[in-house]
């Protein structure tokens, strides 16, 4: 099984460090809200605000997947934001972007509840014909157009408590 893998645990730990330092840089006095995207973004989150050394707060959303929707910009929202985001400095933690159609439908969810700001954190992004309507401020690594699991990512609900990255 280990023969797959792409990205090794040290590999993500650092490039997961090194975003935290970055972001609590260009974040210092803003308390930022991160909010992420579950189930997939939980331990790529968790490892992410260990190393923003700021004050901050947390809060997750859970949204039903773009297939069943129309392109009307509507999603039903299953677990919504605990958190009033209005006048807030928002980063959105995602675990990958594929099509991008996810987070559109996400982002302008959040925008509609008029943030200071809203930037995204996404620790991976796969196609680089993505349709994303939002520029993705960080990011952690640029992969090829393989289907990975492992660090909160799934393959039918299993494989999230991979420390590495791995094809499956
Ligand atoms: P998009 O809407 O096409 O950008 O897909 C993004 C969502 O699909 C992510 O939040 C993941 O939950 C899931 N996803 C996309 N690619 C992968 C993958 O390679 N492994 C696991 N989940 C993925
Ligand atoms: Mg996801």
């Amino acid at each position: 099984m280990k023969d797959n893998i792409l990205i090794p645990k040290n590999d993500i730990q650092n490039r997961v460090r090194f975003l935290g330092e970055q972001i609590a840089k260009e974040y210092e006095n803003k308390e930022p809200i991160f909010v992420g995207i579950l189930k997939g973004s939980f331990i790529f989150l968790a490892d992410l605000v260990r190393g923003v050394s700021i004050p901050l707060m947390i809060d997750f959303i859970e949204a039903s997947s773009y297939e069943e929707k129309e392109s009307s910009g509507n999603i039903r929202i299953l677990k919504d934001l605990n958190i009033n985001i209005e006048n807030r400095h928002v980063i959105v933690v995602e675990d990958i972007i594929d099509t991008g159609n996810t987070l559109n439908h996400i982002i302008d969810n959040l925008f509609s509840r008029k943030p200071s700001s809203l930037k995204i954190c996404s620790l991976f992004v796969k196609s680089k014909k993505h349709t994303l309507n939002y520029s993705i401020e960080y990011y952690g690594f640029e992969i090829e157009d393989h289907f990975v699991v492992g660090y909160g990512m799934d393959y039918k609900g299993m494989y999230r408590n991979l420390e590495y990255i791995m094809i499956v």
